[in-house]
């Protein structure tokens, strides 16, 4: 396998050397992305929040200063992701307002109906059953919960196919095509945004 193709693998699933250098890389390329997302999020203050395919744990850190009050709970299904998330939000665990968890999210276990927000940022291309993961989401969920999608990718331009056969079961969706998905979840309110010049869209289902 190719070198670059070896690295970029690892966007899926980090793994060994060079997956420590890819949730280092992420936490930088996808700062303004993240910030973006998070501007997008309706006003609200929710206590408990689950952060799904955290990566570097980037995320994690700015949802805990968004949102001062609440605890989030960070999952990951790579243990490069977890550990790297952990030593970034070390704080915030000694605090007791933040937890990892290596978890997959097509097999999510934690408590249903106790989040009032899940964020999702640069991952949903690679979860397995989608529609699985989304219900799985949604039953982790309390009523009113918001979901939060945000991708780099909107599926639309050259942008979405340059992983194209260097990542096995890497799929990227329309806003439309998440907006369904989530609907058959049973989300009831599904909108979605573009941003202004990139191909970048956040998806806001509630429950
Ligand atoms: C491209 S990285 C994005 C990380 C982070 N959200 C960010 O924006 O920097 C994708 C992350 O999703 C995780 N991931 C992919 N599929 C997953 C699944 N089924 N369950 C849990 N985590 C998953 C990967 O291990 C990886 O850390």
């Amino acid at each position: 396998m190719k070198l670059y193709k070896k690295f970029f693998v690892n966007a899926k699933e980090p793994k060994g050397l060079l997956g420590k250098i890819m949730v280092n890389r992420m936490n930088i390329h996808h700062k303004e992305l993240s910030t973006w997302g998070r501007e997008n999020i309706p006003h609200f203050s929710p206590s408990t929040i689950l952060e799904i395919g955290c990566g570097g744990g980037r995320n994690t850190k700015e949802l805990l200063k968004k949102y001062p009050e609440a605890k989030v709970v960070a999952i990951d299904y790579s243990n490069i992701s977890v550990d790297k998330t952990k030593k970034y939000n070390k704080k915030a665990i000694n605090a007791d307002r933040c937890t990892v968890l290596q978890q997959d999210v097509s097999k999510l276990d934690v408590e249903k109906n106790v989040f009032d927000l899940a964020t999702a940022i640069e991952t949903v291309y690679f979860w397995p059953r989608i529609e699985e993961c989304f219900r799985n989401v949604y039953e982790a969920l309390k009523d009113n919960g918001v979901f939060v999608i945000v991708n780099e990718a909107d599926g639309l331009g050259e942008e979405s196919s340059k992983m194209d056969g260097i990542i096995e079961g890497y799929r990227v969706y329309t806003a439309e095509e998440l907006e369904n998905l989530l609907k058959v979840a049973g989300f009831s309110d599904v909108k979605s945004t573009h941003h202004i010049s990139s191909p970048w869209i956040t998806v806001i289902a509630t429950k």
